[in-house]
């Protein structure tokens, strides 16, 4: 079977570094740093699937989608899960 280039999602790592590290890698507009466990507070105990919502949707200084406009939900949890276990 071929598989079209567009249906094979990006891992978390390859996300994070194109779409949300400009934000998360040194905290800009206030956004929680990466591997900074005190940076993320309680924000820790939410669960994944409520943290990629706030994610999709977006969170007051996050835009919607995190700004990976082309990214899926599973590639958005994948980011989530990426920089959650860096904390
Ligand atoms: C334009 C800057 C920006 C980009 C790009 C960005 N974020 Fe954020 N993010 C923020 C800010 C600011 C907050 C804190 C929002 C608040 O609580 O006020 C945040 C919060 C979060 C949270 C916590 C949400 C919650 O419910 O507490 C997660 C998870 C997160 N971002 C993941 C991501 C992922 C994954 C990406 C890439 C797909 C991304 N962010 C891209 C700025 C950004």
């Amino acid at each position: 079977m071929i598989f079209s280039e567009e249906k094979i999602s990006r891992d978390g790592k390859t996300v994070y570094d194109v779409a949300c590290a400009v934000c998360h890698q040194n905290g800009l507009a206030g956004a929680p740093t990466f591997g900074d466990k005190s940076a993320w507070g309680l924000r820790v105990n939410k669960s994944l699937d409520e943290l990629t919502y706030s994610v999709k949707n977006g969170l007051r200084g996050m835009p919607a989608m995190g700004l990976c406009m082309n990214c899926s939900e599973q590639e958005l949890e994948m980011a989530v899960s990426y920089i959650l276990d860096s904390l």
